[in-house]
């Protein structure tokens, strides 16, 4: 395994803020900026009702213009907002099934050049939707702000800023890695221990992140709101032919939504822990494996190259010693108490809220069945003692 420098260039990784963008763009030269000024105004242009005719009358551009990585990235996040804006609208039911042609061509080729899909995905609506009030001041809810906002005022900020603040954290651990396979590969036993604790620690400190949901985002405006500019098309009774990107493809496409399954570090820990949610329910680890395609190609090549690297958990298991394997237990603890903590707030946010609503049948129960097959999968992975 390379050195963590090494890492984290191969797999555009960041010291500082892991598998989020670091310092990400926030405008564009024209003509694209056309593009980041519906984005910037869109809670205002639906609340008018004028988001899709200022889309309609868009003209097309060529994306040869945006060469860079981070340009490229904003424009991939501003067309996803759009278009979620452009299909969902007022969220009443109006929907759209065509995405015209003048920004679904460009989106598309964005999209390709970047492996990532044409739709919003987490890697644009939290990873690089964000910034530092004072650039020298710390990364806190208090001094980050996001750059592009869905209708609902606070709830976009709230559930943006803590998924990044939640990835952040956990993110710390990516450094050492490295020194994790390498202790094994030299059967390192204090070094292995000192990597296994620091791993949990920045767990405990993401768990710690997450409780700032409750003081952020409002379930029901989470809810009503902004859950449905974060719908995909995919097995979705509005758009059950997916949507169609006019001029780019033949037939309508099924893409699905925006969520932090897509986010490659729980996937990052299960690997390094050895826990195979493939072990579990087929439907929960495919749907989990699926999510992958959702993120950066450079991110998805990390998670495969560690799958390649050595076991830790086989060498705990050998060693059988209870102080490593107490170590190592603890940072499965951290992934169980994680995903723990996630259940209560996806009750509070979607199962509750989705009770209250005349017309059920939100999926809240199956997305809780899928949540607790992985939190028990994860559990299983707890070694026991001899
Ligand atoms: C209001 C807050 C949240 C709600 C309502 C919520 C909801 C959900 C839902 C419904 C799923 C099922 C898959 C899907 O439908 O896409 C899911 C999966 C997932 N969410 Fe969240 N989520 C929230 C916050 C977070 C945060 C802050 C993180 C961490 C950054 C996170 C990480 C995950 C992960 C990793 C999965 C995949 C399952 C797993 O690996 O355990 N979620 N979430």
């Amino acid at each position: 395994m390379e050195s963590s420098q090494e890492i984290f260039e191969k797999y555009q990784i960041d010291e500082e803020v892991g598998f989020a963008l670091p310092n990400p763009l926030e405008e564009l030269p024209a003509p694209y900026d056309e593009w980041i000024s519906i984005a910037k105004n869109l809670p205002e242009l639906i609340d008018k009702n004028e988001l899709r005719e200022k889309v309609d009358q868009l003209k097309i551009h060529s994306t040869d213009a945006l060469k860079d990585h981070k340009s490229q990235r904003l424009a991939h996040l501003a067309l996803g907002y759009i278009t979620m804006a452009y299909v969902w609208n007022q969220g009443d039911g109006d929907v759209r099934k065509v995405l015209p042609k003048n920004i679904a061509v460009p989106y598309c080729e964005l999209s390709e050049k970047l492996g990532l899909p044409p739709i919003l995905v987490y890697a644009d609506c939290v990873l690089a939707n964000w910034k530092k009030k004072d650039p020298n001041g710390p990364m806190t809810y208090e001094n980050m702000d996001i750059l592009f906002w869905f209708p609902g005022g606070d709830c976009s900020k709230g559930f943006f800023l803590v998924s990044l603040l939640v990835e952040i954290a956990a993110a710390s651990a990516i450094k050492v890695i490295p020194d994790l396979f390498k202790a094994v590969k030299n059967e390192d036993q204090n070094a292995l221990q000192k990597a296994l604790c620091y791993i949990a620690s920045c767990l405990r400190q993401a768990h710690k992140e997450f409780e700032q949901i409750n003081d952020y985002v409002d379930p029901s405006t989470f809810f009503n709101v902004l859950r449905i500019y974060l719908s995909g098309w995919k097995g979705n009774s509005q758009l059950p032919e997916g949507l169609k990107y006019e001029g780019f493809w033949n037939t309508p496409q099924e893409f699905a939504g925006g969520s932090a399954a897509q986010s490659s570090i729980f996937q990052c820990f299960d690997v390094l822990l050895g826990i195979q949610q493939s072990s579990g329910e087929e439907s929960a680890s495919r749907f989990l494996q699926e999510m992958r395609k959702y993120m950066p190609p450079a991110h998805q090549e990390f998670l495969l190259s560690l799958e390649s690297g050595p076991s830790v958990r086989e060498f705990v298991l050998s060693k059988g010693d209870p102080k490593l394997r107490a170590d190592y237990n603890e940072c499965v603890k951290a992934m169980v108490s994680l995903r723990n903590y996630h259940l209560q707030i996806v009750a509070k946010y979607i199962v509750i809220p989705s009770n209250k609503q005349e017309n059920k049948g939100t999926g809240g129960t199956s997305v809780m069945t899928f949540l607790k097959s992985v939190r028990g999968t994860t559990e299983n992975f707890l070694l026991r003692d001899n």
